[in-house]
């Protein structure tokens, strides 16, 4: 290892000039990757390859592969599995089996992870520790409880060190649970929205430090892989958007102006009822899934800026006060709606309600705290170490017990200078104390731990045993250490 010193000073060097870079590149008109992300709407939005499980049961084999897309008009070297940006959407029922024989034809060791199922974290389950090596694969196997909550999940790689590149270059694709009373809508779209930069020859773009350090956001948003696509409807039809954050680093503020969105809620929470909003925030790994009824005229889905918080202020004098975690705003997709008016949809069925554990016994409590140091445990680039209660990520060490079945309350802590959102595998968690906003209980698996700040929220650790994790899912992070390992028993 280089002497800390100088590494330092090399991180710290670069630190105004770079930050300025990707704080800036959400509002060049123009980009590295030689793509106008700016101008007309492109292309009508393309829905990923579906598939549907039939009788209880959803089988399918995943290549994990280089090759090349067509984004934005050029031609790109790109990962993907299956081929496409996105991946297949799964469409499952609470209780079915899924059966996915994942191929690893990339050069990198890779894994899979099915974010947010509440499923097995042992063997061949959703099981984080699983590598898979080039050439080899790997039979997994997920059994959804009769009780799997509705909603949209998604599938990605989680072999730690290198989720964020493999993210980044294209590999991930959404999973649906069907609700068990259908919700009327003219139509159902799955936006993935992602991020990526490209270099000048099409190749991702290469990754920096600093970038690493702040969360990498792409120069380009892209929804189901294209730019800017377009959405056409008539007026009075309503549909459904099943929305994933699929963004490495990036929040994403959703607004779209002129039209009705109703949230049916985040990840596999729901509310009884759809709340009207005006944007809806998602952090790396949350899912919306929502409700637009259309209005006649354009309207542009964009995210608006969100500010996560800098690194400037730990880096001494030598930082800018802002160093590039405020993503800038994107269009990422156009609704042309227009044509005769449709009548109304049908009532949206009541929900069931979600239980709630604000008036529950808790079984333990703990905390977990979220940090950023400059100290003398450098990361493996030569930056500040991510870790949680002063550890980075060791996948041999157990750093929670927990018993089966307990209900737990977990008080999640941020000393640093920049928001950090908290997932955890397989047991949802329940957003408790000041923080929950409503009087309806409200469960995520990704939860934002703001700068400086702190979240409570309550957990019940039911229906598996055996190791999983939890970590900052802006990826970058997580790949540098910002991770735990779990164990109920
Ligand atoms: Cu979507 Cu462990 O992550
Ligand atoms: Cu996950
Ligand atoms: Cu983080």
């Amino acid at each position: 290892m280089e002497p800390i010193s100088r590494r330092t000073a090399l991180t710290l060097g670069g630190l105004g000039l770079a930050g300025t870079t990707v704080g800036a590149a959400g509002l060049l008109w123009t980009s590295t990757s030689g793509i106008d992300t700016q101008t007309r709407a492109g292309e009508q939005l393309r829905e990923p390859f579906e598939l549907r499980s039939a009788d209880g049961r959803l089988q399918l084999r995943l290549d994990a592969a280089r090759g090349t897309a067509q984004i934005g008009g050029r031609s790109a070297s790109v990962l993907s599995y299956n081929g496409g940006i996105p991946g297949p959407t799964l469409r499952l029922k609470a209780g079915d089996r899924l059966a996915l024989s994942l191929n690893n034809d990339l050069v990198d060791p890779t894994n899979l992870h099915v974010h947010g199922l509440h499923v097995s974290p042992q063997d061949n389950g959703d099981n984080p520790f699983v590598m898979v090596e080039p050439g080899d694969a790997f039979d997994y196997e997920y059994q959804l409880p009769a009780d799997h909550p509705p909603g949209v999940y998604w599938y990605h790689p989680h072999h730690h060190g290198a989720v964020a590149d493999q993210i980044f270059g294209g590999l991930y694709g959404a999973i649906i649970v069907e609700d068990p009373k259908s919700i009327d809508a003219a139509r159902e779209r799955v936006l993935v929205i992602s991020d990526i930069t490209l270099d000048g020859r099409g190749s991702i773009a290469a990754v920096s430090p600093m970038e690493q350090m702040l969360g990498r956001e792409g120069e380009i948003v892209l929804v189901n892989g294209q730019v800017n696509p377009t959405l056409n409807a008539r007026p009075g039809e309503r549909e459904r958007w099943r929305i994933v954050n699929a963004c490495v680093s990036r929040y994403l503020r959703l607004q779209l102006g002129g039209q009705r969105m109703q949230l049916l809620g985040i990840d596999s929470g729901r509310f009884a009822k759809p709340r009207t909003v005006e944007e809806i925030v998602l952090t790396p790994g949350n899912r919306a899934d929502v409700l637009v009824t259309m209005a006649v005229g354009t309207a542009i889905l964009e995210t608006q800026s969100y500010d996560r918080g800098s690194a400037g202020g730990m880096m001494g004098g030598n930082g800018r006060p802002r160093s590039g975690t405020a993503a800038g705003r994107a269009q990422l997709a156009t609704l042309a709606v227009a044509g005769e008016t449709v009548p109304a949809a049908a009532e949206v069925p009541v929900q069931l309600m979600p239980r709630d554990l604000r008036g529950s016994v808790v079984t333990a409590r703990r905390e977990l705290t979220f940090a950023m140091d400059m100290g003398g445990m450098m990361g493996p680039n030569g930056m500040m170490s991510f870790t949680i209660n002063g550890q980075r990520f060791d996948r041999k060490r157990v750093d929670v017990t927990v018993a089966a079945g307990s209900t737990e309350e977990w008080t999640l802590r941020n000393t640093s200078p920049m928001d950090h959102p908290m997932h955890l595998h397989v047991w949802p968690m329940q957003l408790v104390g000041d923080n929950s906003g409503s009087a309806a209980a409200v469960w995520q698996d990704v939860v934002n731990v703001p700068a400086r700040g702190q979240v409570r929220v309550r957990i019940v650790f039911d229906g598996f045993r055996g190791r999983s994790v939890y970590h900052c899912h802006i990826l970058d992070h997580e790949d540098n250490g910002m991770m735990g390992v779990i164990e109920a028993r």
